[in-house]
C-alpha cells in the first residue's frame, strides 16, 4: 500500500486569511495530511504573538480533520525531515508570487527531497494579503470575507482607528 501523503502549507500567517484557507482546504482535499506551519522568526515581531497565529488557524480549519497546526524555526526543510512531511504546499495569487516562490522551491528541492507544489489560489483572493488586510482595517475599511470572523473581531481590536 502506498504512504499516505503528508505536506505542510508553511507561512507567517500573521494573521490568516481567506486566501490561506482556499489553499488549505484544496490541499486537504489532495492530500492524506497537511500541516499549517507557522514561521517562527526571531527578527521580525509581527502583529500577533505565535501562539495566538496557532489558534485563528486551528479555529478556522477545525472543521478539517486531516489538518494540523505547528510552527517551526529554521530552514523549512528541516523541519519536514524531522516531522516526515514530502511536500510543500504554495499558493499562487499572481506572476510576482510566482518570482517569489520559484527560487525557494528550487533551492528546497537542492537541498533535500521535499517538493513544492503550487496551488493557483482562487481568483475571489487573488488580491488578498496578510498586510494589506492589517492596512486596511487600520484604515478603518471592512475586510469582512477576507479573514474568518474570529481573525476580523482580533483584528479590529487590535488595529481599528
Ligand atoms: O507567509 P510567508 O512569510 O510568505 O512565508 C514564507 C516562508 C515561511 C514559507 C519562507 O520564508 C520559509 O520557508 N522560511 C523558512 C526558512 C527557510 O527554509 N529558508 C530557505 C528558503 S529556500
Amino acid at each position: 500500500m502506498a504512504e499516505p501523503t503528508r505536506v505542510v502549507c508553511p507561512g507567517s500567517f500573521d494573521p490568516v486569511t481567506n486566501g490561506h484557507l482556499d489553499i488549505i482546504e484544496r490541499a486537504s482535499r489532495l492530500f492524506d495530511e497537511v500541516v499549517v506551519a507557522v514561521l517562527v522568526n526571531e527578527s521580525k515581531k509581527g502583529l500577533f504573538a505565535i501562539p495566538e497565529r496557532l489558534e485563528l488557524i486551528a479555529q478556522a480549519t477545525s472543521h478539517l480533520p486531516n489538518v494540523s497546526v505547528d510552527s517551526f524555526q529554521g530552514l523549512l526543510v528541516d523541519y519536514c525531515t524531522d516531522v516526515g512531511i514530502t511536500g510543500i504546499v504554495k499558493g499562487l495569487r499572481t506572476a510576482s508570487d510566482f518570482d517569489y516562490e520559484l527560487p525557494m522551491a528550487h533551492m528546497n528541492t537542492h537541498m533535500s527531497q521535499v517538493d513544492t507544489v503550487f496551488l493557483a489560489t482562487s481568483h475571489q483572493f487573488s488580491f488578498v494579503s496578510s498586510s494589506l488586510v492589517k492596512e486596511i482595517v487600520k484604515g478603518g475599511a471592512d475586510a469582512t470575507g477576507l479573514v474568518p470572523d474570529a481573525v476580523l473581531a482580533r483584528l479590529q481590536e487590535t488595529l481599528a482607528p
